[in-house]
């Protein structure tokens, strides 16, 4: 029997531009998604814009009836800060209405909400500005954290103040799955500074807010790094990406620092970004309260073929490697590794002091998963159960052995639109019928977790 400890949350989570939708209806101004859709749909699986996510603005109460009837005890959702501040100085009425009506209705319910403040969806006044790469970025989001801590944080008691700060940064400046599209490693750590800086001005304004009783923290996508081999080169080559993808974030949120040898390297290599006096203190009094971790699949690396020092982008400090072991998930092409989600446990309690923290996210991506509809219109997905338990057993494993975590939630609660991939891959407990009214129909997987957690565990 897997027996997970009293008052473990369990939940799911999603975030306002995957799943509000009225993208820009009463009063909300427009996001980055909703720009580049308007410019380039084409690039949109099945040209499924972020105007028709799962209407969730609409059916909101429909979704937390389903939640109850799940056992669900908590759920993450964020806020859209272009919907709160529409210009960024201005309350928007209604949308402190939605907010607090959807809030309470979860804490009525039973499911403790956890809110999130960004999701990757920048305003589109403020990109007009520069984005994350202009310095004023930071203020902007300290204030419309203050603003939303005021507004709802007599009902909200768990904060995040950006989820997978690493995505936006890679995929916007870095790759071409964000806006602005950009390949620049140079600004892409430079905007990687503003928003851990908008972070710990977002924690410093919650500490000075009125319902500062609460905890607030940040999610990110930690996938722990294995090296190829033993060798030398290929254990140098993962100690950089880990620096890259889980200590340049997890060090300045939990310690309020950056490791002294990450930042010798991007300065010898003229990359390190502008800072401006007192910054450093802000991080350093500005830590959190706990973690989330998004874990989906492990990072696997290699020596590069030729090390380049100074670098001029990752690419000089490791190599992606490809394990032939590996098992995959059919649907998605995804890794499947449970392991890493007690490596992950063992990393937090064992180098950043034992800090609380949940699994904010964990689940699996399947595409024309009507396939495995039965007769009576239940999506079968037996694939997504096992994915569920061979991972809980892991974490259940490291909480055995001292690890602080406190929950665990899938993504997603009802399937929801993923950017570009839109509505390809699904991933919820529910499904959602976006062809018939945004249709909710419960998946096998969540008549399956409705039973673990009335047990508060599992047994195979
Ligand atoms: C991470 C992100 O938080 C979310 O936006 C995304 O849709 C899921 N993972 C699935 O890829």
């Amino acid at each position: 029997m897997y027996q997970f400890p009293k008052g473990f949350l369990w939940g799911a989570a999603t975030s306002a531009p995957q799943s509000e939708g009225a993208a820009l209806k009463d009063g909300k101004s427009p996001t980055t998604w909703d720009k580049w859709f308007e410019m380039e749909p084409e690039l949109f699986y099945d040209q499924v814009g972020p105007e028709n996510t799962s209407n969730t603005y609409e059916l909101y109460k429909e979704d937390v009836a389903n939640m109850k009837a799940m056992n669900l005890n908590s759920f993450r959702t964020s806020i859209a800060w272009s919907r709160l501040l529409p210009d960024g100085k201005n309350l928007n009425p209604k949308a402190v209405a939605f907010y607090r009506d959807y809030f309470q209705e979860l804490v009525d319910n039973g499911v403790e909400p956890i809110i999130n403040l960004f999701h990757f969806d920048m305003p589109w006044w403020l990109m007009e500005k520069g984005g994350w790469e202009a310095r004023e970025s930071v203020d902007h989001f300290a204030y419309y954290a203050s603003v939303a801590f005021e507004q709802f944080g007599d009902i909200v008691k768990k904060w995040a103040t950006f989820n997978e700060p690493l995505v936006h940064i890679e995929c916007g400046y870095y790759g071409d799955a964000h806006w602005p599209k950009v390949h620049d490693f140079k600004r892409a750590i430079q905007v990687g500074y503003h928003t851990l800086l908008a972070h710990a001005k977002a924690v410093a304004a919650f500490r000075e807010s009125k319902y500062n009783d609460g905890q607030i923290s940040i999610i990110l996508n930690l996938s722990p790094v294995y090296p190829r081999s033993q060798e030398p080169a290929d254990l140098e080559a993962a100690k950089w990406a880990d620096h890259i993808y889980i200590r340049s974030f997890l060090d300045c949120a939990v310690k309020g620092d950056f490791a002294d040898e990450f930042v010798a390297l991007l300065k010898e290599a003229d990359l390190a970004p502008v800072t401006e006096a007192g910054d450093r203190e802000i991080f350093l009094n500005n830590t959190v309260d706990f973690v989330g971790c998004n874990y989906y699949q492990p990072m696997r690396v290699q020596a590069p073929e030729v090390a380049k020092r100074p670098i001029s982008d990752p690419h000089d400090l490791f190599a992606p490697y490809d394990w032939p072991e590996k098992r995959i998930n059919p649907h998605r092409g995804w890794e499947i590794y449970p392991r890493g989600i007690y490596d992950i446990a063992m990393r937090l309690k064992e180098s950043y002091d034992n800090i609380p923290w949940y699994i904010s996210e964990n689940g699996m991506g399947v595409s024309e998963e009507e396939r495995f509809e039965n007769l009576d219109g239940i999506i079968e997905d037996d694939y997504r159960i096992e994915f569920i338990e061979d991972h809980l057993a892991e974490l259940h494993r490291a909480i055995e052995a001292g690890s602080p975590c406190f929950g665990y939630h899938l993504w997603t609660f009802a399937d929801c639109w993923s950017w570009l991939n839109a509505y390809k891959n699904r991933y919820g407990y529910y499904r959602v019928d976006i062809k018939d009214g945004f249709k909710r129909t419960p998946k096998q997987s969540s008549f399956w977790m409705a039973d673990v957690i009335a047990k508060n565990g599992f047994s195979r």
